[in-house]
């Protein structure tokens, strides 16, 4: 089998242990960060993501090939760009005025364009955000399992929309490409799919039957 690419989850919170336990099943080698000491979070991930190795953000990034955003977007402002720089980057994150304060630049359109503008020397996929990290776990399925699930992944860098598309797969869920980042606009709160978790067909309907899915 291919080596898969390393995966480095910065967020140690909701999302990104569940996204972090979900690509450890599949085989992805994984580093988890925070923003401050891995030490911090090492006892913690020994319990919860067992196989995840704690490491401070920039040596996980430096080392993995596919980082996953799993962090507040408010706290994604404060995050050097650079050290993104030349990687696949899954955004995971959602724009929640509740908990995030009101972001003027993300009260309209899409957050992963904006996203994609400040992380201009990386190849932003948005993905894995759309489902409640509960959710996200039990219902991962293997390919073919009848009640699998489908999952959206928007990019404009088609190799890394691929490589995004292929861990989708391999955690659980049947892909569905969007044709750009921009149309990943239906997979954020106040997208069709928002929250929602479908199988392939039901996803499909409800994602055609949404203008926002053509742009
Ligand atoms: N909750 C869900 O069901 C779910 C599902 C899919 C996607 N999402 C999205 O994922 C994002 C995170 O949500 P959450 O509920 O997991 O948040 P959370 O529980 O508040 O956890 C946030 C984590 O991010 C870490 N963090 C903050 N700034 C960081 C940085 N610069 N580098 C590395 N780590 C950093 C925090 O640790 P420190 O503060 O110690 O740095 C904390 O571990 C949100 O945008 C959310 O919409 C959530």
């Amino acid at each position: 089998m291919a080596e898969l690419s390393r995966l480095a989850v910065l967020g140690a919170g909701h999302a990104g242990p569940v996204i972090a336990r979900l690509a450890i099943k599949a085989g992805y080698p994984v580093a988890i960060a925070t923003s401050g000491d891995p030490e911090d979070i090492a006892l913690i991930t020994e319990l919860v993501i067992p196989g995840a190795r704690p490491r401070w953000a920039a040596d996980a990034v430096a080392d993995a090939g596919i980082v996953v955003l799993a962090i507040p977007l408010h706290r994604f402002l404060d995050l050097d760009p650079a050290l993104l720089n030349g990687k696949i980057v899954v955004d995971a994150m959602n724009y929640w005025p509740a908990s995030d304060g009101v972001l003027k630049p993300f009260e309209e359109g899409g957050s992963s364009e904006i996203v994609a503008r400040r992380l201009a020397g990386s190849a932003v996929v948005k993905a894995l955000n759309h489902i409640g990290y509960h959710e996200l776990e039990d219902r991962a399925r293997p390919a073919g399992a009848p009640d699998r699930r489908a999952a959206g992944v928007a990019g404009d860098d088609p190799a890394a929309a691929t490589a995004i598309a292929d861990l989708v797969d391999r955690v659980g869920y049947d892909p569905v490409r969007l044709a750009h980042l921009r149309a990943g606009r239906v997979l954020q709160p106040g997208g069709p799919v928002f929250g929602t978790v479908l199988s392939l067909p039901e996803f499909e309907r409800a994602v055609r039957d949404d203008a926002r899915s053509l742009t």
